[in-house]
């Protein structure tokens, strides 16, 4: 499976948000758009308008990541503005199973996240019902925390339980993705890369996009 690279468009100008996602376009798998509301997590960012305008202007799939309270109620209009893959948070969904039906129904790829301080091992079973499972390797809320290997144990769960299971299923990680974690983060078995800083920080988004994926897909071949 070759790797997916995400950057985190977080980390880029908000002021010229269309010319950065087309500056990763061609580079990148999906461009990975961080939703906040100030009150799952306490920053705020941007929401269905800003990404119903960024639609218009550029053709790379949009990895949604909703760090929202309540995304039963919020989360199909992203799949319904042409998001590629939504994902809602475990800690804020009661019915995790029903929300990605619901929003595969929608059109789009259906992911859930597991921040810091939650095991995965509950979620393990709903893996069949799901396309992405994106572990957080920080807490979530900003962009260019420090990366947690501990939080890969939780990769390497997901991992077995997919390869037992024969489950067709996207292992993302996001928080800390840089040149000298990314390695650690494919050996444990992910293949989904979300970038904030190491990609919108590089001097060559597109050259950085370049060199992470180099490094991560030589640690998956080798797994
Ligand atoms: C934080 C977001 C991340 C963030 C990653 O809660 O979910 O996607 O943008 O930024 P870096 O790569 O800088 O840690
Ligand atoms: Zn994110």
């Amino acid at each position: 499976m070759e790797p997916i690279i995400a950057p985190s468009i977080l980390a880029s100008d908000f002021s010229r948000l269309a010319e950065e996602v087309q500056a990763i376009e061609g580079a990148a798998d999906w461009a990975h758009v961080d939703v906040m509301d100030n009150h799952f997590v306490p920053n705020l960012t941007i929401g269905l308008p800003v990404v119903q305008s960024l639609r218009k202007a550029t053709s790379i799939p949009f990895d949604v990541h909703l760090m929202i309270t309540d995304p039963q109620r919020w989360a199909p209009a992203y799949a319904e503005a042409g998001a590629y893959n939504v994902t809602f948070h475990a800690e804020a969904c009661e019915d995790p199973v029903a929300l990605a039906k619901t929003l595969r129904a929608a059109g789009s790829k259906a992911g859930l996240a597991i921040d810091r301080d939650t095991p995965v091992e509950p979620y393990l079973e709903l893996l069949p019902y799901l396309d992405t499972i994106l572990i957080m390797t920080i807490k979530a809320g900003f962009g260019g925390q420090a990366f947690m290997p501990e939080m890969l144990d939780k990769v390497r769960d997901v991992r077995r339980r997919a390869q037992i299971n024969d489950l067709e299923i996207r292992i993302e990680v996001d928080g800390g993705i840089a040149a000298d974690t990314i390695e650690q983060a494919a050996e444990a078995g992910a293949d989904a890369f979300v970038a904030g800083t190491a990609v919108y920080g590089a001097a060559d988004p597109a050259e950085a996009i370049r060199n992470l994926r180099a490094l991560a897909a030589a640690r998956m071949g080798g797994a």
